[in-house]
């Protein structure tokens, strides 16, 4: 069974073909980053406009890669949420359309499931149960994961999303949007230790993130301090080490409260080095695993898509025909499979 999968949440446009034993065929990505630079975040209806314009093309692109044509594809899988809307409902209309007309099943695909299987794309897969760092531009939560569908939220963000944090104290630093990627090379050449950050929410019990906090220190340390390229290096360095070992503390609490013996990290921040590092080192420690996907698979792409749509179509989970999306979706509400 073959399975295309459409991913257009947000920002960028993925398509990918997955193959129940070949694995994955196909898969295609348009970033629109240069799009929405000058805006310095992600304008909705530029994205959707733009999701318009590529979404074919990069469809045809996946079938010409994968050498198939549609007739090889047994079902269409697409996000339906969480996301921008107009951005889902052009992944969703031409998704759901596309299935109708070849008369394959369609599949509806929670976003943040797709991220949280991308690791199982990789050579070495984790198996159950385990717990999940989700680490995106919209998301930072602790999931306990006994099966594919059973998830128990142990602990979220109460502001800013990591990722949000990372772009938001990049922009402050100068750099361009998206600025995560951007700041972490540029905490690579930092001084550790010149600055210190809080690790915010770890004086106290619970699972929760807050990460608005060291956005606004990052701001009073610039302006404290002299705009020479070491001293911001060193104020990126600062932050991310306390978003990591903020990270760290905390998935080492939901281990300890699950007695779990692994974790999965998933979603764009999971590509940081210095997080997959040190919670390499963690694990080791313990005597689990840490595992993540390839960075290429961390942030959003249509290989998860199409992988997290070929688990639900086995396991009978498909939409009507009706093109539906949830812009605001909690992963708790999936159902077991
Ligand atoms: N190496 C890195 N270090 C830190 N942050 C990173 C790195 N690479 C990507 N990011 C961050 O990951 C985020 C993008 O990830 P992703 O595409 O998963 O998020 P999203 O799709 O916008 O949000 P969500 O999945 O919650 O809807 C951005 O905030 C980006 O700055
Ligand atoms: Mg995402």
């Amino acid at each position: 069974m073959r399975v295309l999968g459409i991913e257009t949440s947000c920002d960028e446009t993925g398509v990918a073909i997955y193959d129940e034993t070949a694995g994955l065929l196909a898969n295609q990505l348009y970033s629109q980053v240069e799009l929405h630079a000058d805006y310095g975040g992600v304008v909705p209806e530029l994205a959707s406009r733009d999701h318009v314009r590529k979404l074919l093309p990069l469809i045809d692109a996946a079938l010409q890669e994968a050498q198939l044509t549609h007739n090889d594809i047994d079902a269409v899988a697409y996000t339906a949420g969480p996301g921008l809307v107009g951005a889902l409902m052009v992944g969703a209309t031409v998704g759901r359309s596309l299935a109708f007309a070849w008369n394959v099943p369609a599949v509806a695909v929670h976003h943040m499931e797709g991220h949280l299987l991308a690791p199982m794309l990789e050579e070495t897969p984790p198996s159950f149960p385990f717990v999940a760092l989700l680490v995106s531009g919209g998301h930072t939560q602790l999931i306990s994961v006994t099966a594919i569908g059973e998830y128990q939220l142990l602990g979220e963000s109460i502001d800013d999303a990591a990722g949000e944090a990372f772009d938001k104290t990049a922009k402050l630093l100068g750099l361009d949007y998206p600025g995560g990627p951007r700041l972490a090379k540029m905490a690579a050449t930092g001084t550790v230790g010149r600055f210190t950050f809080p690790r915010p929410m770890t004086d106290r019990p619970g699972l929760d993130f807050s990460f608005s906090g060291l956005k606004t220190f990052a701001a009073n340390t610039i302006r404290a301090n002299p705009s020479d390229a070491q001293t911001h290096a060193d104020i990126a360095r600062a932050f991310e080490d306390a978003v990591v070992d903020t990270l760290l503390i905390k998935c080492k609490r939901a281990l300890q409260q699950t007695g779990f013996k692994n974790l999965v990290i998933a979603g764009g921040v999971s590509a940081n080095q210095n997080l997959r590092e040190k919670l390499s080192t963690m694990m080791t420690g313990r005597g689990g695993e840490v595992f993540y996907a390839r960075p290429a698979f961390c942030t959003d792409n249509g290989a998860m898509i199409a992988y997290a749509g070929m688990v639900r179509l086995k396991a009978g989970c498909t939409a009507d025909t009706r093109i539906t999306v949830r812009p605001r979706w909690p992963l708790s509400e999936l159902t077991p499979i």
